[in-house]
């Protein structure tokens, strides 16, 4: 596995799936992780309704806790939004901004997406910022284009390494069980690093750039071994203990 780099994240992003019913996931990943020895960070974002109940069934385990998405105002009038002080409150220590699903469905803009970074780290939190092309992008030979200008416009330029993560996920490659080649996701990887020097400066360097779209044990292996992949978003494979467990195992 690339050993050289930022510690690595490996977050699972249950979207809108979760329950009561499924607290028993988070409690036996907590448990099959007790005594593993892990070279990467691991972190859950469940839906932010069950954020203290997963909170309390992973006290004192090594997994983390995130949110999916936040409001770039600390509080006042946005009915059915949370803040990201709400979710510092209820245990999170991270944020996905900018994930596709919210950019398709809520048509959240680069600039909105920049603004609820800045709000995660105002409120002390991690932003975990959403990047990544379309099929037709791809197919045109845009890939690089559409990274470099949602990097520009997402990513605070006061952003740290420590604070501030990127997620590469090609939109059609989430949930469809499709992926980029290796050397393509090898490709995207070294252009963001790049970029980032050029917005970050020198935090540009720690900063992790995790790979996300039908990450699944089969393929963790050959994903994140990729020089710049510093860990994994994972969707689907998340939700099972097991399968996620699979893709951790990568970082042991
Ligand atoms: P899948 O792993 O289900 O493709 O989802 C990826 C994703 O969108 C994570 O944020």
């Amino acid at each position: 596995m690339a050993s050289e780099g930022p510690r690595p994240l490996v977050a699972g992003n249950w979207k809108m799936n979760g329950s009561v019913a499924m607290l028993k996931e988070p409690r036996l990943l907590a448990a099959m992780l007790k005594d593993v020895k892990l070279k990467a960070d691991v972190m859950v974002c469940p839906p932010a309704v069950i954020l203290r109940r997963v909170k309390s069934v992973l006290k004192g385990s090594k997994i983390k806790m995130g949110g999916q998405d936040c409001h770039w105002n600390p509080a006042g009038a946005h009915t059915g939004d949370v803040s990201a002080e709400m979710l510092k409150e209820s245990g999170c220590t991270a944020v996905i901004a900018g994930h596709s699903e919210r950019r398709t469905n809520h048509a959240e803009t680069d600039e909105m997406v920049m603004k609820k970074a800045r709000g995660a780290h105002r409120a002390g939190l991690t932003a975990i910022i959403c990047i990544g092309e379309t099929l037709e992008e791809r197919k045109s030979g845009k890939t690089l284009e559409v990274v470099s200008r949602q990097l520009k416009g997402s990513v605070p330029e006061e952003s740290t390494a420590a604070k501030t993560v990127i997620a590469y996920e090609p939109v059609w490659a989430i949930g469809t069980g499709l992926t980029p080649t290796t050397p393509e996701v090898a490709e995207v990887h070294a252009h963001i690093r790049a970029e980032l020097a050029g917005i970050m400066g020198a935090e540009g360097k720690g900063t992790r750039i995790l790979y996300g779209g039908s990450v699944k044990p089969s393929n963790a292996v050959e994903l994140m071994s990729q020089p710049n992949v510093n860990g994994a978003l994972v969707g689907g494979a998340s939700l099972k203990a097991a399968d996620f467990l699979g893709i951790i195992k990568v970082y042991t």
